[in-house]
């Protein structure tokens, strides 16, 4: 697979993200998964695969302290579309000792708190997830932080041993809400009220005029690098 790399690259690069979707579902038939937040970029790739009616294993990982805003756009989504979104839980036992241990708001105490909450209610059951197929499909884009500006239309995942692409890498903040607009896409209403990326409630808060689209991100955190571990590939 990893060896493939290559060749993937050069069979998909230069198409629009709806004819790479199609190419990929065709290469890897069957084994291609997509993870969806419901953040605009995968509300715009849930809206290709859906129309073009590809068979894709579309998935969202519900961590249990999502706002009630991201579940409305879930069954409004569920419902235009006419889609299968698999939810994927954490275990519960794994919670339960967690939070029983830590406290149920664990994650501002520290960084490691933090990112034990990320593993256990989203990185664990991504691995579930992902169990079985060959390709991820995921909808980062280069302009979202300094660290996603280095990442390449496909990689390895080593972590998960899996090819990961990116059909949106390229594209701008502005062309995924024109392409919102365009095709009348749903989205998370927290958009209309100053949200930019949208993760669990008590992670996330709305930006200021000026501010890096993930500024709201687990803001408390200092660091130029906030990621919750789904996309810590450990490239080689
Ligand atoms: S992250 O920090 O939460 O990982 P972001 O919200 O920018 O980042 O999402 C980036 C990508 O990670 C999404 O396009 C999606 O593929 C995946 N992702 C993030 N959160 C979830 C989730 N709850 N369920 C499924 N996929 C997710
Ligand atoms: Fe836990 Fe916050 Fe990570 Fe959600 S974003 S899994 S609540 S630490």
């Amino acid at each position: 697979m990893k060896q493939n790399i290559a060749e993937i690259k050069k069979e998909i690069m230069g198409s629009a993200p709806e004819e790479m979707l199609m190419l990929l579902e065709k290469r890897f038939s069957g084994k291609v998964a997509f993870s969806t937040s419901l953040g605009v970029e995968d509300q715009v790739l849930t809206h290709m695969i859906a129309k073009a009616g590809l068979p894709v294993k579309i998935f969202t990982l519900d961590t249990g302290r999502l706002f009630q805003e991201s579940y409305d756009l879930m069954d409004i989504t569920w419902k235009k579309y006419r889609i299968d979104i698999e939810i994927y839980f954490p275990d519960a036992l794994d919670v339960e000792k967690m939070v029983n241990e830590k406290g149920i708001n664990l994650f501002y105490e520290s960084m490691d708190n933090r990112k034990q909450c990320c593993y256990i209610r989203k990185v664990e059951p991504l691995t579930r997830a992902l169990t079985g197929m060959d390709l991820w499909i995921s909808g980062l884009r280069h302009e979202q932080s300094q660290n996603r500006s280095r990442l390449e239309f496909v990689e390895w995942d080593e972590v998960h041993k899996i090819l990961k692409v990116y059909p949106l890498l390229d594209w701008t903040k502005d062309q995924v809400w024109e392409y919102i607009r365009i095709y009348k896409i749903p989205y998370n209403t927290l958009h209309d009220k100053g949200f930019a990326s949208i993760g669990c409630l008590p992670c996330t808060r709305a930006i200021l005029p000026g501010e890096e689209e993930r500024a709201g991100r687990w803001w408390w955190e200092q660091n130029d690098t906030k990621e919750c571990g789904l996309h810590e590939t450990k490239r080689t």
